[in-house]
């Protein structure tokens, strides 16, 4: 008896870039996954399987992956740090002993679910990965779902993403694919876009306004170089920092006002004792990184928003920096969780310190509108293969990887395809 929502008549497993008719899914799949057994460094803990195509919900999508972007949070997965997200599933029930992950996809929708009416088997699609419980009460009462305890990163909490042939995600995910780029342009952008809108545009007041100085750390990384496009678009002025002079003109043609490269300074880390000699030297730091975003700027301007991610490293800095009445936004910390400011800094200068995380459906759209109208370019820096998954990870890990956003082919057999 068939007990699947495919029907029965169903191929054991396609090749890559084999595209069967419409509406027949087989009940394998080539797919990326990590596994306890493997967790570490990225490059062994990617291994290619064939895994079973998940069965969807009444609200899902079946996503035909045509390419896939890299992300960090999959290097995360692959250490099994800080969270193990393969346990953390089982704890919430789910079966799998595998994490098949991948957090952007752009593809074509393959089949949905009996309650999806907004899209449709065959349009082009790119996904965002806000996930959540869509009876969810407090997404059903309209709130914000990226505060719902249900919420998710597809793709990393959630199995099946889009480094699989056949991806499951959910239909209010699907964003339409700009149809200027290429499989593996629209498929590498979307996650670090959507977070950095969020971070820029959704906590009134500190929204970008006109004219406003934006601090952006790690400008030429996959979130910064969102940043500093969608900071130009809405006509503020963002002040880039690297730590290699090679990403200086990549900063300056994606709408820097000005480069500052980390390496020039020293006080990184966590903040000395403000009664300590060490402090004193720290704060001369400080200031002279202050001064260094005024040259960028061209006047005494102190950032009204300061684009966090490193975190343990840089926040003392951030947050010395932010202008009176400004907001230091942060979305991760990469180099460490052990944060330290000058408080009185912050509460004398009224200053906010406000955690971002992932964006929402309408969020996502907007972004995605800036990228279909050609003012955010995905920056893809590299493109790699399927089988290169693993190791694209790892240059990741390694802070090796090229600019931008990196992307890993799927379905799509070549480079360059899909675009009109
Ligand atoms: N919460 C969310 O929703 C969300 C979404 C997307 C990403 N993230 C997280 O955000 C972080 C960055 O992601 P990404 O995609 O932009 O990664 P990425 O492409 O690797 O960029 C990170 C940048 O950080 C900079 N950096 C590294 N070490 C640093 C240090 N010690 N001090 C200052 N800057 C340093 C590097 O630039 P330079 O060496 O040139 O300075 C690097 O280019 C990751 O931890 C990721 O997991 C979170």
């Amino acid at each position: 008896m068939n007990d699947s929502v495919y029907g029965d008549n169903r191929p054991d497993l396609l090749d890559l870039g084999d595209m069967p008719q419409f509406g027949v899914v087989p009940k394998n799949m080539h797919a990326f996954a990590v596994r306890q057994d493997r967790f570490g460094e990225p490059k062994d803990a990617w291994r290619r399987e064939v895994l079973p195509v998940p069965e969807i919900g009444p609200k899902d999508v079946l996503v035909y992956v045509m390419a896939s972007g890299i992300n960090y949070n999959n290097v995360w997965a692959a250490l099994g740090y800080p969270v193990d997200v393969i346990a953390d599933r089982q704890k919430k029930g789910e079966p799998e002993d595998f994490h098949a992950g991948g957090s952007d996809a752009s593809g074509i929708v393959w089949a949905v679910g009996s309650q999806v009416d907004d899209v449709k088997p065959g349009d082009e699609v790119v996904v965002h990965s806000g996930w959540w419980e869509p009876d969810d009460p407090w997404v059903l009462a309209g709130k914000d779902p990226m505060l719902a305890s249900t919420t998710r990163i597809w793709g990393y909490q959630t199995n099946y993403g889009s480094y699989c042939q056949f991806a499951k995600a959910q239909s209010h995910q699907i964003q339409t694919k700009p149809k200027h780029l290429t499989w593996e342009e629209s498929g590498c952008y979307m996650l670090c876009a959507s977070t950095a809108y969020r971070m820029l545009m959704g906590w009134a007041p500190h929204t970008v306004e006109d004219g406003d100085a934006v601090l952006v750390w790690g400008a030429a990384g996959g979130l910064g170089a969102m940043a500093l496009q969608i900071v130009s678009a809405l006509g503020g002025k963002p002040v880039a920092v690297i730590s290699d002079e090679d990403k200086r003109q990549f900063c300056l043609d994606k709408g820097a006002a000005g480069v500052i490269n980390r390496k020039d300074f020293d006080h990184w880390g966590v903040m000395p004792d403000t009664q300590s000699k060490e402090w004193v030297d720290w704060m001369k730091g400080a200031r002279s990184f202050g001064k260094a975003i005024w040259d960028c700027l061209g006047e005494r301007k102190n950032p009204r928003i300061v684009f966090e991610h490193p975190g343990e490293m840089t926040l003392p800095t951030s947050a010395f920096v932010c202008d009176l009445g400004g907001m230091t936004v942060i979305c991760a910390g990469t180099t460490g969780y052990n944060v330290t400011m000058d408080l009185r800094y912050h509460w004398m200068m009224q200053k906010r310190f406000q955690g971002s995380h992932l964006a929402n459906d309408e969020q996502a759209t907007a972004v995605n509108e800036l990228v279909i109208a050609g003012k955010v370019d995905p920056c893809l820096s590299g493109t790699f293969s399927f089988d290169e998954i693993g190791h694209a990870h790892q240059l990741m890990h390694e802070n090796k990887h090229p600019y931008g956003n990196m992307a890993c082919l799927v379905n799509a057999t070549e480079k360059g395809q899909g675009a009109s």
